[in-house]
């Protein structure tokens, strides 16, 4: 078996990282310090295997074998014992963060790096005035990341070089998608993509230009489908006869014009807020929200399901 990992907080993110450890054949210690927790994860992880496994998205084990790799331990420092990489996914609070890593720094064994899930706190923030600061940083996935690959890699001023090189190396050989932030940046990348179409967005509905249907057929019908297997640099890149350099000679004032009228950010308004909601409920009643957040996680694994084929290499 591959060298051990350890989970440090199991709600959503966490055991959905323990999947993508074990599949991949690592031992994995799942640790939660609240009471059910810990029996609560894995038998969301054991619900979920079969339906991974039917998909072939265990990388060839069965659901059984993914099992048997899980471990959940209530004993932090026995958790963290012999521990290569420790996975930290307590929750978003800056001081929760703070106590929490003190005793990861003080109890995981030396080599380990100590990973935080983190959205949108920098390592900086909780990591600087621990002992072996240098082996700590930022691996923040998008949920579920058993599903969806991305893992943004982002170190603190003081994260070793090397420290970033292993994370990266590990977590692209268990089949995710690293990326690697030279520097620490509010939202890192992914969500400031995400923030900047969401502001653009929610501007073409306040402005009465469209509604929010026809603002959500833009992507899903529209960009959004090359999206979901080349970015937007690819995307210019293939749309000149010359590549990247061509697509930016055609297109870049015409680029410019539009970004000059995109530069406010903007709060919504309760109004604004009202109105969203009242159109998104002419085409979704609150009672089918439940229903329709089934059917999108369906969407996504089988989604997931040919991003592996492609990534294989099955699919020319
Ligand atoms: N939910 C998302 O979409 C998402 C996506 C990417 C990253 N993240 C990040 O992952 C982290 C976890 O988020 P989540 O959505 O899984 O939250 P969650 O609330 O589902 O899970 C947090 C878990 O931490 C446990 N916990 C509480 N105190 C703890 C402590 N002192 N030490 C260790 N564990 C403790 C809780 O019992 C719970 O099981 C956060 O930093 C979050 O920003 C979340």
């Amino acid at each position: 078996m591959a060298d051990k990992i350890a989970i440090v907080g199991c709600g959503l993110v966490g055991r959905a990282w323990a999947i993508v450890f074990a599949r991949a054949g690592h031992a994995v210690a799942l640790h939660d310090p609240v009471a059910g927790a810990l029996d609560n994860a894995l038998a969301l992880i054991e619900a979920t295997l079969p339906e991974l496994e039917r998909n072939d998205l265990l990388r060839g084990s069965t659901a059984a074998e993914v099992r048997e790799h899980l471990a959940a331990v209530g004993d932090l420092e026995a958790a963290l014992a012999e521990a290569v990489h420790v996975q930290e996914s307590a929750p978003e609070n800056p001081e929760v963060k703070r106590a929490l890593w003190a005793e990861l720094d003080r109890l995981a064994p030396s080599a380990a790096v100590i990973a935080s899930s983190t959205s949108a706190i920098p390592a900086s923030a909780f990591t600087e005035s621990l002992g072996h600061r240098g082996r700590c940083l930022v691996a923040h996935p998008i949920n579920p990341p058993h599903l969806v690959p991305l893992v943004e890699l982002v170190p603190a001023p003081w994260t070793d070089a090397d420290v970033v090189a292993r994370t990266r190396a590990l977590m692209a050989a268990v089949g995710q998608a690293p990326i690697t932030l030279n520097r620490e940046i509010d939202g890192f990348v992914a969500n400031r993509m995400q923030v900047a179409l969401m502001q653009e967005a929610y501007r073409l509905v306040e402005e009465g230009i469209c509604g929010v249907g026809d603002v959500d057929t833009a992507i899903a019908e529209g960009i959004g489908l090359r999206w979901s297997f080349i970015g937007p640099f690819e995307v210019g890149d293939l749309n000149a006869p010359d590549g990247i350099a061509d697509y930016c000679r055609r297109f870049s004032d015409m680029f410019y014009e539009i970004a000059r009228t995109q530069t406010e950010a903007r709060r919504q308004s309760p109004e604004t807020i009202a109105e969203f909601e009242r159109q998104r409920r002419a085409l979704l009643a609150a009672d089918q929200l439940g229903e329709r957040s089934r059917w999108r996680d369906r969407r996504l694994m089988e989604l997931a399901v040919w991003k592996t084929k492609v990534a294989r290499g099955d699919l020319e």
